[in-house]
Parts: structure tokens; C-alpha cells; sequence
């Protein structure tokens, strides 16, 4: 998988004191029609209960830039009481967290959960979608955060 590039999103669930967010790359879309996405998520995290628990989740798709976003929620900031600690954050639709500065997110309500052997396959039903301002974006790729070289 070192050898795989992905994006890296927050996948936020929940809202006010409930509110969560894990950092993923698993994010996959599924289907267009009806439009559907998946995400893979390890049955040790607290999301793996926080979003059955809010019945939706919000992928937040990072730019360049916000490698220290992707830190805070993959629980590589010890240093901080709370990961949304100094976040200003918005509110989709669904009412989960909009991560500032994001590309663009995907609102989905959680349609099925799938068994992936230590992981549990949460498929999402695309309900909003929105796009910023256009930036290059956030890449991982042999363990390391990477973006976009000019060609
Ligand atoms: C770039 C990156 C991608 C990650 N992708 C996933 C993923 O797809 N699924 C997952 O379960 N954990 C993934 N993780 C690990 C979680 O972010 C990490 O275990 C997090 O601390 C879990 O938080 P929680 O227990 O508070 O929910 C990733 C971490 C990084 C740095």
C-alpha cells in the first residue's frame, strides 16, 4: 500500500459535544447512480461506534497544506485536549462538523456496514457535495504527505 497515492480526508460524524473525526484515506467512491461512497474503518477507532451513532458522515477532502489537520485526527497531536481545539469549524447539512479550509466535502447518510475482516466497509448515500476554492490537494504516498508536482 506504500506504493498506492491517495488523498487524505476527516471524516467527521456527530455534533456539539458528540462531534468526531478520524483521518482516512480509504475514502473510495462506489457508485454513481444513486451516487454512493465507502470508507474502511479499523474496529479499534472511536469512529467505528461514533458514526452508527450519528447514522451519517461527512468526508472533508484536505488540501496541500493541511498535513497538521490530518495530525490532529489521526491522534498525532497528543499535545491537544480536543482535535477541533482552535477549528472554526462549519455545519453540513447533516449537522457534522465542515472542516475550514477543506476542497470540498461529501454528506452522506450511512446506507450499509459491510464486514472487511479487522475493519468494518461503511457505504454512504451522497446526499450534498460541495466544493471551495480550487487547490491542489492533500496526497499520501509512501507514508508521507505529498501534493501535486507541476507537469
Ligand atoms: C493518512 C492517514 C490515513 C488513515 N486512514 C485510515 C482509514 O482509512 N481507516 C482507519 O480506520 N484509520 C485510518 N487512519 C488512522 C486513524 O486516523 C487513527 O487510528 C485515528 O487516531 C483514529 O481515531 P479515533 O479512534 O479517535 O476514531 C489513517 C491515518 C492516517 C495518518
Amino acid at each position: 500500500m506504500r506504493r498506492w497515492a491517495t488523498g487524505v480526508s476527516v471524516v467527521t460524524a456527530g455534533s456539539g459535544p458528540a462531534q468526531h473525526g478520524i483521518t482516512v484515506n480509504s475514502f473510495s467512491s462506489l457508485s454513481l447512480d444513486p451516487p454512493l461512497c465507502i470508507i474502511c474503518i479499523d474496529h479499534r477507532t472511536r469512529a467505528h461506534e461514533a458514526i452508527p451513532a450519528a447514522g451519517t458522515f461527512t468526508v472533508n477532502l484536505l488540501a496541500a497544506g493541511q498535513e497538521d489537520v490530518s495530525a490532529r485526527f489521526a491522534g498525532r497531536r497528543p499535545d491537544l485536549a480536543d482535535p477541533f481545539d482552535g477549528l472554526a469549524v462549519a455545519t453540513a447539512p447533516s449537522g457534522n462538523p465542515v472542516i475550514p479550509g477543506c476542497l470540498g466535502y461529501l454528506d452522506c447518510t450511512l446506507q450499509a456496514r459491510l464486514p472487511g475482516g479487522d475493519h468494518t466497509i461503511f457505504v454512504g448515500r451522497v446526499d450534498h457535495a460541495a466544493t471551495f476554492e480550487e487547490r491542489p490537494p492533500l496526497l499520501f504516498f509512501g507514508g508521507a504527505y505529498r501534493t501535486l508536482a507541476p507537469r
